[in-house]
């Protein structure tokens, strides 16, 4: 297989996920520019909030156009935010079910993005911090039908504990598929979740992965790794993500740092580096 993809249940996605958070007008302009750099895994919520979800689908809809890419080349990720997470700028009627509001949301996003189907379909996360809600189980369900109607080629979960990932992939029918959450080094790069991800074949997500560990990056351990590699820290810190199994998120606003993300795939970091990062925090 190529080694710019990963394989799940048989079907093979980008190992590097272009993010489109917190670009608001820059939304269309970035996420052109990122399929431009050769990204074809792109993520995106219907929460006005934070995203803007039609931003990312009128690039899409312009790079199949004019011949950049092609939809089946794509691997396009949304997610279904509950109200607790949204502002006033609803995809949904606040006053609905919980069901209601995933098919208003899921019929939402298909418009913003002008497509047919969503590779991977995301529950924005738990409505509580411990265990699952009620309603947090309606949601899920509600995305299973959109699952089963064929709607949606896998399911996902975001900003998840391990205690909430256990008891979703116990209660649900259709388990998820990928897993994406903030990924700290100093809780070993989520260590708990990706074992738990790996032992029953989800795929890890992992996010903030340069922002939310800047202590751990400017440990001397970190300086001297990246200094004998010859590569950016980004580069390093990317490279060992998937080398560790996760399929990174980027979503840098500069085209310099998309190539430079992009441009990892003609080195390896040995095992014995894989280790020294996994165990960066304790350094
Ligand atoms: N599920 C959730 O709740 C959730 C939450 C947060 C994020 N996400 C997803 O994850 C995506 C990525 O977000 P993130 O939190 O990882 O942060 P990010 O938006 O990718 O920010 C990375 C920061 O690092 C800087 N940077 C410097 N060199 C870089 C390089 N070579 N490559 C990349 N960045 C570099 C970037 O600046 P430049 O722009 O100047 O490069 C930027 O300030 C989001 O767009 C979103 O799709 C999901």
């Amino acid at each position: 297989m190529d080694s710019r993809r990963l394989s799940i249940k048989g079907i093979e996605v980008p190992n590097f996920v272009y993010g489109t958070a917190w670009k608001e007008d820059e939304t269309e302009r970035l996420t052109r520019l990122a399929l431009e750099a050769g990204f074809r895994g792109i993520d995106t919520a219907n929460q006005r909030r934070h995203y803007h979800e039609a931003g990312v689908g009128a690039a899409i809809a312009a790079a199949i156009a004019d011949g950049l890419v092609r939809r089946g080349d794509l691997f396009l990720q949304t997610k279904f935010t509950s109200l607790g997470g949204q502002d006033q700028r609803l995809p949904y009627d606040a006053a609905a079910d919980d069901a209601t509001q995933v098919r208003q949301s899921f019929a939402s996003s298909l418009e913003h993005l002008k497509i047919e189907q969503i590779d991977s379909y995301v529950l924005h996360g738990p409505s509580r911090r411990f265990g699952l809600a009620p309603s947090d189980l309606a949601v899920w369900g509600a995305m299973e039908e959109i699952h089963a109607a064929g709607k949606a080629r896998f399911l996902g979960v975001s900003n998840v504990g391990l205690d909430q990932l256990d008891l979703l992939c116990t209660q649900a029918s259709t388990p998820p598929a990928f897993v994406q959450n903030r990924c700290f080094a100093a809780t070993g790069w989520d260590r708990d979740i990706r074992a738990f991800c790996r032992e029953r074949g989800i795929v890890y997500q992992g996010f903030s992965l340069l922002t939310a560990n800047l202590r751990e990056l400017n440990q001397p351990a970190f300086a001297r790794l990246v200094k004998r590699v010859g590569r950016t820290p980004a580069q390093v810190v990317f490279r060992f993500a998937q080398q560790a199994g996760m399929q990174p998120l980027t979503g840098t606003t500069d085209p310099a740092h998309m190539r430079e993300d992009l441009a990892i795939y003609d080195f390896e970091l040995s095992a014995e580096d894989v280790r020294l990062l996994e165990g960066i925090a304790g350094a």
